[in-house]
């Protein structure tokens, strides 16, 4: 898909459709009222009768409009003006876009950026514009043996911007929009793809790729090389499959050698059947998905190269899968992790845990800025956020704050738990330092707070994407979610 700005009166344009917003009730918006007046009322007409009320969602498809010189006018309904926030404007640009993927229409222009949307200038509602388009019109059909035809002409979408002088912010915005656009749909792809496909070794060769195509640095770890670092905790977990496990080191130099890096540690478990304490049956199927934390922090890579973002970069992906078998994490048996700290494996199930502790050790050789892990890490988020919020947890209040902005910005929204030390209580083990579980209450924060104690040397926050990062059931489907929050999050570190 193909996105240019441009500025101009919606009645004048000579393209195959034109689409314009509609309030509720029957209320035209600034570029329909255009429309309507150089078609002598046509479409308040049209409104009169009843055929459009301006109910979200709904949109109303017109051919042959008096006087004006596109082929069609596609009527959109917004709801009420008062209520027409962040939400309504991506839910309307939605459903614009599905409805143009129902015509024959191969390029159109899109009067909904000119809508006021509260708290956000033009350079967010044409980002948002390109990032929803691109999110609608996703396909997964790679494990298909027949590719889904592509009957659909839709090509191009042209965004309008008021004046001549909002067209270098709106290209600026447009840039922003493909780049998180482009991680996600990278982030969707390595999610959706089944657990057969994408192992350990498919993610490191994933990686590879990215560095060769957009000129990142790239070293992948192998087993021997995570045994003389002594991550006995990843290790461990790894131990119960025949996939060798990989350990990817991904690098965006955008500064100077010595400003210090913001290290991003993506949670790569390519499948988590719980192991030995193993998880039921029903969609278990799902926890292909449990490496949607590094599938994030891989596409937000790619979104800060290609912006060129002024910023220095690392991602590291732990990665392998957590199995059953005669080799496998047992409850009750102690690993010791890279930084010496010994941990009783109380349930193979909270493995995430288990291998991104041995990440957060190895990240402190990058002496960062600011280190950000992303994991699908407990079911417990997904019963505290449900699937709107990605949890928030931090040791310091400023990288919180600057995340809680981000997602804001990009609406891809997280929230904030509290990572007191009472919390730690629980994590006790009568046999190691530390047990990797502490029990039912609070299974988030006590996953945090063991995360805690391996990120004690630099500003860390951990994002909890359990509820965020894939959807279940009809639209089951990876969601690219927390790319536009991280890219957001790194594009203001960059000072853009
Ligand atoms: N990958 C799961 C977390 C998960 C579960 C994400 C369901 C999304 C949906 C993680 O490895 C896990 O199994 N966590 C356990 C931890 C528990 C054993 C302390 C959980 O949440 O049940
Ligand atoms: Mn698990
Ligand atoms: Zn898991």
């Amino acid at each position: 898909m193909e996105f240019s700005t441009k500025s101009g009166s919606p009645e004048k344009q000579r393209v195959a459709c034109v689409v314009a917003g509609v309030y509720e009730p029957r209320r035209l918006s600034a570029a329909a009222a255009a429309l309507d007046d150089a078609a002598g009322g046509h479409l308040a007409e049209i409104l009169r009768r009843g055929d459009m009320d301006g109910k979200a969602g709904s949109t109303l498809l017109l051919h042959h409009v008096p006087n004006l010189p596109c082929e069609r006018v596609l009527l959109v309904g917004l709801g009420k003006e008062r209520a027409f926030h962040a939400r309504q404007y991506r839910e309307a640009m939605r459903a614009a876009v599905k409805a143009l993927g129902e015509t024959g229409a191969r390029e159109a222009m899109l009067c909904l950026t000119d809508l006021a949307v509260k708290g956000h200038d033009l350079g967010w509602r044409v980002e948002q514009a390109v990032v929803v388009a691109l999110d609608t019109v996703y396909r997964f059909d790679q494990m298909k043996s027949k590719q889904e035809e592509q009957d659909r002409p839709l090509r191009k979408l042209i965004l309008a911007v008021p004046g001549r002088g909002d067209l270098p912010a709106g290209e600026a915005a447009v840039a922003r929009g493909q780049a998180i656009a482009e991680g996600m749909r990278l982030a969707k792809d390595l999610g959706n793809l089944p657990g057969n496909v994408c192992t350990p070794a498919y993610l490191a060769e994933q990686a590879r790729e990215l560095a060769r195509l957009h000129g990142l640095d790239v070293q992948v770890l192998e087993r021997r090389d995570m045994e003389k670092l002594g991550m006995g905790s990843l290790l461990s977990v790894a131990k119960g499959s025949e996939e060798p496990p990989k350990f990817i080191v991904l690098q965006h130099r955008g500064a100077g050698k010595k400003d210090r890096p913001v290290v991003l540690v993506g949670k790569g478990i390519t499948f988590d059947s719980g192991g030995i304490s193993i998880k039921p049956a029903a969609e278990m199927d799902e926890m292909k998905y449990d490496m949607c934390g590094a599938a994030s922090v891989l596409g937000t890579l790619k979104a800060a190269a290609m912006l060129a973002l002024p910023l220095n970069v690392v991602g590291l992906v732990p990665t392998c899968e957590n199995l059953p078998s005669g080799r496998a994490n047992k409850p009750g048996d102690v690993v010791t992790s890279m930084s010496g700290q010994t941990i009783e494996v109380l349930n193979t199930d909270a493995e995430g845990r288990l291998i991104l502790c041995d990440a957060l050790t190895y990240a402190e050789r990058f002496e960062p800025a600011a280190v950000v892990d992303i994991a699908t890490l407990t079911g417990a988020c997904v019963i505290a956020l449900g699937h709107v919020a990605t949890g928030l947890l931090a040791n310091d209040e400023g990288l919180a704050r600057e995340l809680l902005r981000a997602g804001e910005a990009a609406h891809d929204r997280c929230w904030q738990l509290p990572l007191w030390d009472e919390y730690e209580e629980q994590l006790k083990s009568n046999f190691a330092d530390m047990a990797n579980i502490g029990g039912r209450p609070a299974g988030t924060i006590t996953a945090a707070a063991f995360l805690a104690k391996f990120a004690k040397k630099y500003d860390w926050a951990h994002l909890d994407i359990a509820g965020t990062a894939w959807r279940s059931g009809k639209e089951k489907g990876g969601t690219g979610r927390p790319v536009p929050l991280l890219v957001h999050f790194l594009a203001r570190r960059a000072g853009l």
